[in-house]
């Protein structure tokens, strides 16, 4: 699948953000090493902390339907900022736990900016599942 593809699928996880007490509404949509496309959206919460991520929505729900860690191919993730996205720190580390180091994630915007990072690129040094062994 071409980026561009993946990040109007982003974009159209975006619409279903659940943002209001932010207003930023965030898209995501991980692809599957078989093809499939797994979205994800904002979804915060009056608490403010149990707020999930669309990286995390997306990640969480694709493990939630059967698929194993590290069985994605891609991310793209989208936001109406000034320049590419750049994902939260807790992101960072369940993109560590359940995608392989070298998997690019696309920071994207609505104005098209792309930028392209590995997963170990974006939380070099991370703790990762391999410590725990
Ligand atoms: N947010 C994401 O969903 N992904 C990111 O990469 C950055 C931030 C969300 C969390 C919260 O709902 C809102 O954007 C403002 O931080």
């Amino acid at each position: 699948m071409e980026v561009k593809q993946l990040m109007e699928l982003a974009a159209q996880a975006r619409t279903k953000a659940y943002t209001p007490y932010s207003g930023f509404q965030v898209g995501a949509a991980l692809l599957g090493k078989d093809g499939v496309v797994h979205m994800g959206c904002n979804v915060e919460n009056a608490a403010y902390s149990p707020t999930n991520c669309a990286e995390r929505t997306a990640l969480h729900r694709a493990i939630a339907d059967g698929y194993a860690p590290r069985s994605f191919e891609a991310i793209a993730v989208i936001g109406d900022t000034d320049g590419p996205i750049s994902p939260c720190g807790v992101c960072r580390q369940v993109l560590v736990e359940l995608c392989d180091p070298d998997m690019p994630v696309y920071m994207t915007n609505l104005k098209g900016d792309v930028l392209k990072m590995t997963v170990s690129e974006l939380l070099p040094g991370a703790f990762g599942p391999q410590d725990l062994k």
